[in-house]
């Protein structure tokens, strides 16, 4: 009986998909309210210009239009402008000048969506053009324009410096060194492009002033205390509810100003007004991410020991700074670039600057720019074995850090909790075959054929986090969980975080589960109702599991003790001689004696001990003692074609390292699609922008998303180390091949061409880039180059 609970470690089916797939699922545009208005935004085609004027008149008139919505009214109600989850303000509606091509500068709310969207083609807006500021290094130019001009006393478009790690241990590191390896790299502006774009139907009742907002959010509580601080409106009578969710992906995380006008318009209309972005507003405005030029440099021993590290980055973050980042940290946890080696020494410095583009720097299926960190890690690494001569497998395995070294104290001031980075890496290459690769690659290249082995090894860093160090805006990344037993036995979680497609109603039941007995699908789990949940700051960067899964099996563990009580009444015994086994509570050495919990819950509501509390229910806020550090090994093989660029992958393997698995059906598919995205952004994704900051790609024609018909088959491995502080020994997984995997791709593709003289190429590894740089080492380097 009791090894039938399917708890921790059971691949239970999703109960989510019941309903998705039968298409049943509520997102917010399936939501329809009696009298509702629709709203449609007219952005800006400029990427940075001063509004000369701008005439609704026209627009006005059109039947069916209900009112057309500036900058200027907005201003009028003190909202032209509203604060960002890091700290700077974002204009609503654009007043003095456009920032960005596809910047908010006006809004018309009409009887249908159709007439909404045609009024917009009646706004006469005039602009007077500016010198557009495409990348960091244009904004760092003595005579940029300056781009913030609404901001007090800010003369530049330097948003902020930070710095990590020692200066001074890093610049003696490098003196001692033998080798001193460099890259530069860029990580291109992607886009999260989740399947169902941002939105909301905003409905404030002009009676009571109870304000409920649909909404596609990752993080409803945060996003209502923001609008209770902007709108200056009492907090418990706004109810945000994030029902179903078509991806996230870290762009359902920030506010934005469609949402600001949406809620305005409805309270000073008095009816309900719904917005839905289309593809190419998703795509030109909302958050983007990455955008990262990075220098790295690696010293080290001419026997291959690592000395020290030092990166300097710039960050294009836009027009605005907005994305979710703790506070303490400028540029995410990026310092987390030492990966998984020990590096005795190291120095982070970050430079953010204004650009005239959308705002971005999202944690687009990462946690907070860890990323960008993974792959100069490991691109700088796999370039300092061939510098050396080593095999780049062996140099990563000499300067992991040692699997008894843990906890260990990172140069940049993380403690890693523990690791197992040599058991991981021996995995994948035992699975690729390794050495035999190697021996036939050396074949293949007697053949002209360029076959090319990459390896990455990641190590993320998920879970934000201790209230000590971690908050965004002021409020402490910790998350709740309150569980209720119903008299039947039957239970109802309800969670702080959200699911946008990780299947949370699924490995949540199974936390209670594996700690109550009380069978996944008797449970019933709860998200994405500020009124209804408890408050926390939400789904992205794998925090789920490591915050709001340990909450989980806290008040699980807390109720637990409760049942224990009442089994001790209803067998009336001691509660000290109560044994608990998967949802059985028994008498020690009589173990026939016995109850289940569904008959103390069932109890706990009609035949409780005299002096204790009816009911079996409780609470649990979460504040981890640390992050947790996933890990892995990821090998990709490809064969580049020598004369046309065109690159295949023959083999991904992908070994991960996320602690204990919850569930394992959905552990591989969450690092499916992490390595599809991975992929992705390798082989194919970037949102490009010309010299005038016109943005290409604001469709999927021109924004290249991986499908099934180009995705390489994925060979998947796994090892065990759980995480020595979390409740269950779990560590997120949500994110980590997205991060480790880009590396890996674009490493296998520089091992088949750095012995022709490929030192670097940019994502997106794109055939045209593969055979460029061929040509240019052919021709810098006759003879065929060197090294490999
Ligand atoms: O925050 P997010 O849900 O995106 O990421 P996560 O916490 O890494 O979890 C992603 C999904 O994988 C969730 O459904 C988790 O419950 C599940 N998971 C698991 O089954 N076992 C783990 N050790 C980690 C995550």
């Amino acid at each position: 009986m009791a090894t039938d609970i399917r708890g921790i470690g059971h691949s239970v089916k999703r109960k989510e998909d019941d309903r998705f797939i039968r298409g049943k699922g509520t997102y917010v545009d399936d939501v329809v309210l009696p009298n509702m208005l629709h709203m449609a935004i007219l952005r800006s085609p400029m990427a940075h210009a001063k509004i000369t004027s701008i005439d609704t008149s026209r627009a006005g008139a059109l039947p069916g239009v209900v009112a057309v919505v500036t900058g200027d009214l907005m201003a009028q109600h003190n909202l032209a402008w509203m604060p960002t989850m890091s700290g700077d303000t974002q204009a609503v509606l654009a007043t003095d000048k456009v920032r960005f091509q596809g910047q908010e500068v006006a809004a018309v709310v009409a009887e249908s969506p159709y007439i909404a969207k045609d009024a917009l083609e009646l706004i006469d807006v005039e602009y007077e053009p500016l010198p557009p500021v495409v990348n960091p290094e244009q904004a760092a130019a003595p005579d940029a324009p300056v781009i913030r001009t609404d901001k007090e006393g800010v003369d530049s478009n330097h948003i902020y410096h930070w710095e990590s790690g020692s200066k001074d241990d890093t610049d003696r590191a490098f003196a001692g060194a033998d080798v001193v390896v460099q890259l530069d790299t860029f990580y291109p502006r992607s886009h999260p492009a989740p399947l169902e774009t941002c939105g909301c139907l905003a409905d404030v009742n002009p009676a009571t002033g109870q304000t409920t907002i649909w909404m596609t959010s990752q993080a409803p509580h945060a996003i209502r205390t923001v609008f209770a601080l902007v709108a200056g409106l009492p907090e418990e009578n706004i109810r945000i509810i994030s029902p179903d969710i078509g991806g996230g992906f870290g762009n359902k995380v920030p506010v934005y100003p469609g949402y600001v006008v949406a809620t305005a318009a409805s309270l000073l209309l008095g009816r309900p007004v719904k917005w839905i972005e289309d593809r190419s507003e998703n795509l030109i405005s909302t958050g983007f991410a990455r955008d990262f030029y990075m220098h790295g440099e690696m010293a080290l021993a001419s026997d291959g020991t690592m000395k020290g590290l030092r990166v300097s980055l710039k960050a294009d973050e836009g027009a605005f700074h907005a994305d979710a980042q703790p506070s303490k940290f400028k540029v995410g946890l990026f310092h987390i670039v030492t990966g998984s080696y020990d590096l005795p020494a190291a120095h982070v410095s970050a430079d953010g600057y204004y650009t005239n583009k959308a705002p971005g720097g999202v944690a687009f299926r990462c946690s907070f720019r860890v990323t960008e960190a993974s792959y100069l890690i490991e691109r700088l690494v796999q370039n300092a074995a061939y510098e050396l001569g080593m095999d780049p497998a062996d140099l990563r395995k000499k300067n992991f850090i040692p699997k008894d070294a843990f906890p260990y104290k990172s140069a940049t001031g993380f403690e890693y909790d523990s690791g197992d980075y040599h058991a991981a890496m021996d995995l994948a290459l035992e699975k690729v075959s390794y050495a035999e690769l190697r021996t036939e690659q050396a074949k293949a290249r007697e053949e002209g054929r360029l076959l090319g082995i990459g390896l990455a090894s990641f190590t993320e860093i998920v879970g934000a986090g201790p209230h000590k160090d971690y908050d965004i805006l002021g409020l402490k990344m910790n998350d709740g969980a309150e569980l209720r037993i119903h008299p039947t036995g039957k239970a109802i979680l309800k969670l702080s975080v959200q699911t946008q497609g990780q299947g949370h109603e699924t490995t949540f039941a199974q936390i209670v589960a594996e700690e109550l007995g009380i069978q996944p699908e008797d449970v019933k789990v709860m998200h994405g109702d500020t009124d209804n949940t408890p408050y926390g700051l939400g789904t992205y960067a794998s925090r789920s599991t490591p915050v709001s899964g340990a909450a989980t099996a806290m008040v699980a563990r807390k109720v637990r003790e409760k049942a224990r009580k009442i089994a001790a009444h209803l067998l009336e015994v001691n509660e000290e001689d109560i044994e608990y086994e998967k949802g059985t509570f028994s008498v020690r050495g009589a173990p026939d004696k016995a109850r289940t919990i569904q008959d103390v819950a069932f109890a706990a509501y009609t035949n409780f001990p005299d002096g204790t509390e009816a009911g079996l229910e409780g609470v649990h806020y979460y504040d981890p003692p640390n992050l947790t550090f996933p890990f892995g090994t990821y090998a990709v093989v490809v064969e580049v074609d020598p004369d046309t660029g065109e690159w295949k992958v023959d083999r991904m393997v992908a070994v991960d390292d996320c602690g204990v698995r919850i569930n394992p059906m959905i552990v591989e598919g969450q690092i499916h699609g992490g390595l599809t995205e991975g992929y992705g952004i390798a082989a194919m994704e970037q949102i490009t922008f010309d010299e005038d900051g016109n943005c290409i790609g604001s469709n999927f024609m021109e924004y290249l998303l991986p499908t099934a018909w180009e995705t390489p088959r994925f060979e998947l491995g796994e090892t065990v180390t759980p995480s020595p502080h979390h409740p269950f020994g779990a560590k997120g997984v949500g994110e980590s091949a997205t991060v480790g995997s880009p590396a890996a791709y674009v490493n296998a593709v520089i091992d088949a061409l750095w012995h022709l003289g490929v030192r670097n190429i940019d994502m997106p590894v794109t055939s045209a880039k593969v055979w460029e740089a061929i040509q240019a080492a052919k021709a810098s380097a006759p003879s065929g180059g060197s090294g490999g």
